[in-house]
């Protein structure tokens, strides 16, 4: 048993544990263990409710495959149905309890605590349930401790889905930036699409996290947004461009820079800063900044690649389609030159990955 001193702290530890992880699966998982450990039950689960199948699926269950449950049975769906807590201390003597879970899983349920969990406008998002209080049964003050305990997991699945609705929402948003820059060019959607996946996978090879993948493949296809404050006359033009007319098409790095950063948003300041640094060279000779090595950040030098590659494998106005063969001979002879020699090596590495790609996504 824990005093009520040690309840108090291991509480306080939940405050951390959120705050420290982002995947909400994963602070489930620690909010089950905690509350099992500190109302000394058997087991707890977690389970989110589902509005579109009125069911209760578990998100955490120790040792059992997760289970969906019809949110209008057994002590949980009361707990669900009712808003309210619910101690049952004799399991197969009450009437709201369903066995139909124990006859698949094998367990023996007695006593169960179930609480529910809800939003700041009182709807149910779930329920938190603990089942078998060790030596003993569950008491009201182990209700009060979950309920608290659910106090904590409610806002926490709130926050998850807010913050999945919110990426939703950006990602939607990057998306049609992305088509827009298109529509001025005269390629496809298929090219921007080709740019994101090999940088993604260049991106992975190199080591970068989850989240930094998924960042730069939503947003290296935007690398040449600032295409759209070039005049047609050049961008469209069919021959080789002069000097003039190539100093102007090189402003579209810092355009693209302007028109997507922004202060608040981690997906297009990223995409801001590949649109600044796409067409810097690893030995120094590239534009806006003849930035050099790795002052181009990681996400800058992976782009420089892939958008050449696929530059080069592409028709252009001015321009046939190299080979495949032809474009990754370009990209080995112009490893420490115009690219990062490390990623040329993990780039061609990764060769027949790349050939996927570029056949599954022909123009
Ligand atoms: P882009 O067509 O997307 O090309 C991106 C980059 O791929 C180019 O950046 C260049 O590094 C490489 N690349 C593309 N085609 C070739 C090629 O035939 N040979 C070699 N060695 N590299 C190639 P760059 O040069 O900074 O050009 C930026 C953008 O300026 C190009 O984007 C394209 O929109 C435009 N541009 C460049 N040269 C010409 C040209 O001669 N005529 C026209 N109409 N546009 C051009
Ligand atoms: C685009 O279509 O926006 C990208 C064009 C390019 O990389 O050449
Ligand atoms: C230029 O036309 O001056 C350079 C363009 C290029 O080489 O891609
Ligand atoms: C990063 O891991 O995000 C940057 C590493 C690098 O610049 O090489
Ligand atoms: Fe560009
Ligand atoms: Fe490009």
């Amino acid at each position: 048993m824990y005093t009520a001193q040690r309840q108090l702290e291991i509480l306080l530890e939940f405050g951390k544990v959120i705050n420290k992880t982002k995947s909400l699966d994963s602070v489930l998982s620690s909010m089950a263990a905690y509350a099992r450990d500190i109302i000394n039950a058997d087991r707890c689960s977690i389970f989110i409710y589902d509005s579109k199948t009125d069911e209760l699926i578990s998100k955490v269950s120790q040792d059992i495959a997760p289970i969906r449950i019809s949110a209008r049975k057994g002590v949980a769906g009361y707990a669900a149905l009712s808003k309210e807590t619910h101690i049952v201390v004799d399991a197969y003597n009450d009437y709201r309890f369903n066995p139909d879970v124990d006859k698949k899983t094998g367990y023996l349920t007695k006593s169960i605590l179930a609480v529910p969990l809800l939003d700041n406008n009182e709807n149910i998002l779930g329920v938190f349930q603990a089942l078998n209080k060790k030596n003993s049964v569950f008491t009201n003050q182990d209700a009060e401790i979950l309920l608290l305990i659910s106090n904590y997991t409610a806002s926490a699945i709130e926050n998850a889905t807010l913050y999945d609705k919110l990426r939703d929402t950006q990602t939607k948003i990057i998306n049609k930036l992305s088509s827009a820059a298109e529509f001025k060019d005269q390629e496809t959607s298929k090219h921007t699409k080709r740019v994101g996946l090999y940088s993604g996978l260049l991106a992975e090879q190199y080591g970068l996290s989850k989240e930094e993948i998924y960042t730069i493949e939503l947003t290296a296809p935007m690398h040449d947004a600032g295409k759209i404050g070039i005049a047609d006359k050049i961008m469209l033009k069919p021959g080789k461009l002069d000097d003039a007319e190539f100093e102007t098409m090189k402003t579209h790095a810092q355009i693209g820079y302007n028109l997507l950063y922004d202060e608040d948003n981690d997906y297009l300041k990223t995409a801001a800063l590949i649109a600044l640094e796409h067409h810097e060279k690893y030995d120094g000779s590239g534009y806006p900044n003849g930035k050099k090595g790795k002052e181009i950040s990681i996400f800058g030098r992976i782009v420089a690649i892939t958008d050449v590659f696929d530059a080069l494998t592409s028709v252009r106005p001015y321009k046939h389609a190299w080979t495949f063969e032809e474009a990754l001979q370009f990209l080995q002879e112009q490893s420490s030159k115009h690219f990062d020699p490390q990623l040329i090596t993990l780039f061609l590495q990764e060769k027949e990955s790349i050939r996927a790609i570029y056949n599954d996504l022909k123009d």
